[in-house]
């Protein structure tokens, strides 16, 4: 039978998702939801789903088993507890919440409730990522020991039509980029053991670029220039810089570090490689051969995952444990930077499994399918 999707929120992302989902033959979307019906009502007649209502008309139907949460970071949590103790399964844009602690709330409800929850971002699901981990789980730089890092960026407020929300608490840099760098050392390398951080602001107030509303001013009211230093469980050290307030750079985007040799990897903000080696042997960069997989935008991989991880009895591999790990992580980097001190972070998920887009196959969603 097919997965009835219910997405809430049909902002900026939502085309990503639905363009996505509405092509998955084993799911069906059957609803959007958003606080501004116009724009769910619009998202509905642009992907031809039946049914645009307010969100808690959607969580309250009886088709949608999956509610996909893409509403802005401070509702996520209020919209995932509601769709949750309704019996829903919850795929939940990034970060899962806007504090550790509701994190770890929807991990306990979850669990009550025998409801799935997992969050994004799914792109280390993406063929340029799983290329990486296979190199790394090949030996093909020896044990990893190093990772450096760069989100480099001069703001989204460049291109975004309402981006004061990714200037406020819950956002910034860190928690809004961060996700994608931290989730993909957590599938290279397993669980975070401690983080220190630094961070500043350089701008108080900024300027909407573009948009209806462009030339509006706004409060920054997050830190915009961070850098994080963190410790893994398995002893590898990395470095992660987030910023909004760079305005060029030619640093490296992601490099990991091992015995034998240095692994270039793509922007985890995508799904696609390049991967590139250089070892103590080769004289020259080379590229790694991709995996096979998702190579275009196919945000939703990981919604579709938890589907049949639901089914199967099995985590999800973009699972809830691992988003709050993330969140942890990173709500450690901002308690580093107010307090001066190392913080110990306690959460152990475990180290996802590789995918095979074949495993996606009985929800028809295939890397062809998605091309
Ligand atoms: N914009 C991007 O490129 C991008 C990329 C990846 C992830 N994300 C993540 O996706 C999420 C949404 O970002 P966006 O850029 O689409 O934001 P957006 O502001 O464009 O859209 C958010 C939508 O959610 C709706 N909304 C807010 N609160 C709601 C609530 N309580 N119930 C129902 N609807 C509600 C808003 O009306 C709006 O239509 C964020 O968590 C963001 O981090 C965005």
């Amino acid at each position: 039978m097919d997965i009835g999707i219910g997405v809430i929120g049909c902002g900026t992302i939502s085309s990503a998702y639905l363009r996505n989902l509405t092509r998955a033959p084993g799911a069906r979307v059957v609803a959007l939801a958003d606080l501004d019906l116009q724009r769910a009502a619009a998202q509905a007649e642009a992907f031809d789903v039946p049914v645009a209502v307010a969100p808690d008309a959607l969580i309250a139907r009886d088709d949608v088993d999956l509610v996909v949460d893409l509403t802005v970071p401070a509702a996520h949590y209020g919209v995932n507890r509601c769709a949750l103790e309704a019996g829903k399964m919850v795929y939940c844009e990034k970060p899962l919440a806007a504090t550790g602690a509701e994190a770890r709330d929807l991990l306990e409800l979850a669990t009550r409730v025998g409801r799935t929850l997992g969050g994004a971002p799914d792109t280390f699901l993406g063929a340029g990522l799983q290329t990486a981990r296979k190199a790394l789980d090949d030996a093909l730089i020896g044990r990893p020991f190093g990772a450096v890092a760069h989100m480099v960026s001069n703001g989204p407020e460049r291109w975004h039509h309402d981006p004061s929300f990714l200037f406020q608490p819950g956002a910034g840099p860190l928690l809004d980029m961060g996700p994608y760098y931290v989730t993909t050392m957590l599938s290279l390398f397993g669980p975070v053991a401690s983080v220190t951080a630094e961070g500043g602001r350089t701008w108080h107030e900024r300027t909407i670029a573009k948009g209806p509303r462009a030339g509006e001013r706004f409060a920054v009211n997050v830190d915009t220039h961070v850098t994080l230093l963190l410790r893994f469980a398995s002893g590898v050290l990395a470095t992660l810089l987030t910023t909004f307030d760079v305005q060029a750079s030619a640093l490296p985007r992601f490099e990991v570090f091992g015995e034998h040799g240095t692994l270039s990897l793509p922007d985890p903000n995508t799904f696609a490689g390049p991967v590139r080696i250089r070892t103590s042997r080769e004289g020259d960069w080379q590229e790694v051969v991709s995996v096979p997989g998702f190579v275009t935008n196919a945000r939703g991989i990981g919604a579709l995952d938890l589907v049949l991880a639901q089914r199967a009895g099995r985590a999800p591999r973009a699972s809830g444990a691992l988003a709050a790990h993330v969140l942890e992580v990173l709500e450690g980097g901002l308690t580093a930077m107010r307090t001066g001190q190392r913080v110990a972070i306690d959460s152990r998920p475990e180290r996802p499994a590789p995918l095979t887009p074949a495993e996606l196959e009985p929800l028809g969603w295939t890397p062809e399918v998605h091309a």
